[in-house]
């Protein structure tokens, strides 16, 4: 019996050593306003969560148009549609259409900021990203 609950252990432990490390971006040069967002710990990163304040303003704001199959115009886009770094150029610039329109001022600078660090964080190959600032 006790041989089995140390083989059971044994199986546990070689399991989550086995695990990747999380190395999702610990904090963000936020280029507009040239400040350092802290993403590992503290509200920043609870608002930079799926779930989050910037993840939930994605999903109601940005894809109520970039979802599949709209009908304005609008390519689908998801978290891994970009790179972290292509993410903050979005942000950064404000080059697509709809930044320009003003179909993004239903947000203000914090909220798109939030999103802006919400994308960063879980964007394509964002595993693999060091420090930031
Ligand atoms: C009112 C509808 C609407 C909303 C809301 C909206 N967009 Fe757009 N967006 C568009 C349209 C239309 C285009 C131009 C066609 C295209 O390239 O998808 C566009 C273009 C883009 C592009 C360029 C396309 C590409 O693949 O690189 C990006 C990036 C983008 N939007 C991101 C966002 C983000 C981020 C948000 C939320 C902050 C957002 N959009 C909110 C309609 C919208």
């Amino acid at each position: 019996m006790r041989n089995i609950l140390f083989f059971i252990l044994f199986l546990m432990i070689t399991w989550a050593l086995a695990q990747p490390a999380d190395a999702r971006p610990k904090n963000r040069l936020d280029a507009t306003t040239k400040t350092c967002r802290v993403l590992e710990s503290g509200p920043l990163e609870w608002a930079s969560r799926p779930w989050g304040e910037g993840g939930k303003a994605f999903k109601e704001v940005c894809q109520g148009c970039h979802f599949k199959g709209n009908d304005r115009g609008a390519t689908f886009l998801w978290v891994e549609s970009k790179t972290s770094a292509a993410w903050n150029r979005v942000f950064e610039q404000k080059y697509p259409k709809c930044a320009k329109d003003g179909s993004w001022e239903v947000l203000d600078p914090e909220q798109k900021m939030r999103v802006n660090d919400y994308l960063f964080r879980w964007g394509k190959n964002s595993q693999s990203l060091g420090d930031n600032c």
